[in-house]
């Protein structure tokens, strides 16, 4: 049976690093309630003008070469990100076009803290149908530039930070390694728990207003105590329904790679399920909350660290807005 195999990984992050300590000139806050309460203690912003297609080429450069492929190698792009570069075309257009591979399809999704799953799941359909042999999965997010670095902001600002992580995907022929499963869902009920509102198509007579930019529309708004309740309940029963559609137990797991929203929900997922925190993946402490490039992060820094081998079973599970949850398991 043909599967979709994981063939490299590479990551970007920018320069310049923000401390919860730089964030307290900036708004009303300490880092000890933002360590408390969510476990993140620095993240990244990007420095100058910076898009994501620019953090995106360097990580899919580095999991190229550590796939040992070239650009041209490649024959699909999967991009997933909250944060697009303009409003049209997709990210992966500029991607595609840094990377130097025109004619391939470059294809941008957007279902947030999800869409790396999601994306995944497409390119396992498109690998197992025999429509692209190589495909590069991308989560590129610049957040620092979309948020509200302010008093009135602050419970989402001290979340959010930019990066980008790719995984090169392929086709492998006959063997057990590659993507199990995935499971998939969403709930639009509560599209307005985590959302930006403006610049929107459905405002008339113009997307954005002076008056919307007052009130501050074009930032994230985020009701978080709903958000975390909806997390810490939807990732465990993803990741059940993900374990019992491969006839497993959570003991077969060597590692569950979380969305990190917030340490307090992926201790909570853990406990839930019953699998110790030495084999589930943490990173939220130095990056923040990166949302689609958040999964393959840790999936790159596990692989470098040697917590991945060929053989392991791995879990990812996500959750976000929309709502959205996705569970996949991989055989790496
Ligand atoms: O990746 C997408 C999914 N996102 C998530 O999963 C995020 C889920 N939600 C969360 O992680 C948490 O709800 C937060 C970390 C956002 C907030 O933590 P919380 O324990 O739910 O706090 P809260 O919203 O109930 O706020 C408690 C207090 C409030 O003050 P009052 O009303 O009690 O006086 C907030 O105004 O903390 C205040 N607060 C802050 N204080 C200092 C909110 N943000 C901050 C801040 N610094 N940055």
């Amino acid at each position: 049976m043909k599967r979709c195999v994981f063939l490299g990984l590479g990551h970007y992050v920018p320069e310049r690093r923000v401390t919860n300590q730089e964030l307290t000139a900036l708004m009303e806050t300490t880092d000890e309630w933002i360590v408390e309460r969510t476990g993140i203690r620095q993240r990244y912003w990007v420095p100058h003008e910076m898009g994501g297609s620019e953090l995106a080429e360097h990580a899919a450069r580095e999991a190229l070469a550590r796939a040992g492929l070239e650009p041209g190698d490649i024959d699909c792009i999967i991009l997933a990100t909250l944060s697009p570069e303009h409003t049209f075309p997709g990210t992966a257009c500029f991607l595609q076009a840094r990377l130097g591979i025109p004619g391939i399809p470059a294809v941008d999704i957007r279902n947030q803290c999800s869409g790396f799953i999601y994306g995944l799941s497409i390119a396992d359909a498109w690998i197992r149908a025999g429509q692209y042999r190589r495909i590069l999965l991308v989560g590129a997010e610049v957040h620092s530039t979309g948020l509200d670095i302010s008093t009135r902001g602050r419970d989402v600002a001290c979340l959010f930070g930019d990066a980008a992580a790719v995984a090169v995907l392929g086709a492998d022929d006959g063997g057990e390694r590659g993507v199990l499963s995935t499971h998939l869902h969403a709930d639009g009920r509560f599209a307005k728990a985590l959302w930006i509102e403006a610049p929107g198509s459905r405002f008339h007579p113009l997307r954005i207003s002076h008056q919307m930019l007052d009130e501050g529309r074009h930032f994230p708004k985020m009701n978080g105590r709903q958000v975390f309740t909806a997390a810490a309940q939807r990732m465990p029963e993803v990741i059940r329904e993900c374990l019992k559609a491969n006839g497993l137990t959570i003991d077969d797991v060597a590692l569950l790679v979380p969305h990190q929203a917030n340490q307090r929900i992926t201790e909570l997922v853990a406990r839930q399920l019953g699998i110790p925190m030495e084999r589930v993946a943490s990173n939220i402490e130095r990056y923040g909350n990166t949302t689609a490039a958040s999964i393959p992060l840790c999936l790159y820094e596990a692989e470098r660290d040697g917590r991945l081998r060929p053989g392991d079973l791995v879990v990812l599970a996500s959750f976000g807005a929309g709502f959205t949850w996705a569970s996949a398991a991989v055989r790496w």
